[in-house]
């Protein structure tokens, strides 16, 4: 009932080669899952052409890594939703643990973001994940469900439902460590839970060291609904084993 996603987060990386090469890889792919791309802001123009003058059958869909909370001024350095959309963007990660930790997002400015990606008519990806800290003392559910009532308090339970959720555990990003199947499916489920019976519709995703050995286990569990990929989306082949597991 839900259609699996497989969400590459290039990250701050590449260059017009390296993403040339990846997009060539990209087309290859051809999957039953929807496969998504968030390449550095300035490499989007080239990705979308890319996929715009290709024949490729299957779902290949584009977004950024974060956007604005405003919509147009004077905010030096930064990117509108209007501005995605005028590229092409299907859908937007906001408040990625990144965002969150190094530039000091709050659960607040998230929910700002959020709010403003959905009203231009692209799909956000709202990530939330607790530190290796936080799940030592039991807190898991409690932040996770914190960092998702946040964007409902502002757009309302349906807006969320409509939007996908990534569940990515801090302490697995970029470290080699992943959540295990149980532990990841465990979150999973309590963020069904939390969302309700609109909830049933909903893509939840799980991030952190996802690769083709791993991948496949976690797609097996009921409440897991495709990945959001990090390091293993730049190897074009790897990430290719990894879509058509899902
Ligand atoms: P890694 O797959 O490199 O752990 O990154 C996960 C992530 O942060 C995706 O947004």
């Amino acid at each position: 009932m839900r259609h699996p996603l497989v969400a590459g987060n290039w990250k701050m990386h590449g260059d017009r080669e390296s993403v040339a090469g990846l997009i060539a890889g990209l087309l290859e792919i051809g999957c039953e899952a929807e496969v998504a791309v968030f390449p550095p802001y300035v490499y989007i123009p080239l990705v979308a052409a890319s996929i715009g003058n290709s024949d490729v059958d299957f779902g290949i869909s584009i977004g950024a890594q974060n956007v604005s909370e405003y919509d147009s001024g004077a905010y030096t350095g930064e990117v509108s939703c209007q501005m995605l959309r005028d590229f092409g963007c299907q859908y937007t990660i906001v408040g990625h643990s990144e965002r969150r930790s190094i530039y000091g997002e709050t659960n607040e400015q998230v929910a700002h973001k959020f709010a403003a990606v959905q009203s231009v008519g692209i799909t956000p990806i709202l990530c939330v994940g607790e530190t290796l800290e936080q799940r030592d003392q039991g807190k898991t559910l409690v932040v996770v469900a914190a960092q998702i009532e946040a964007v409902i308090e502002r757009v309302g339970l349906d807006e969320v439902c409509e939007a996908v959720i990534a569940y990515e555990p801090v302490w697995a990003i970029g470290t080699g460590k992943t959540a295990s199947a149980d532990q990841a499916q465990a979150v999973h489920l309590a963020i069904r839970q939390q969302l309700g019976e609109l909830g049933e519709k909903t893509r939840i995703l799980y991030g952190g060291s996802v690769k083709a050995a791993n991948a496949a286990e976690l797609f097996m569990q009921p409440d897991i609904d495709g990945a959001l990929v990090g390091g293993a989306s730049l190897d074009a082949n790897e990430f290719s084993k990894i879509c058509k597991l899902a």
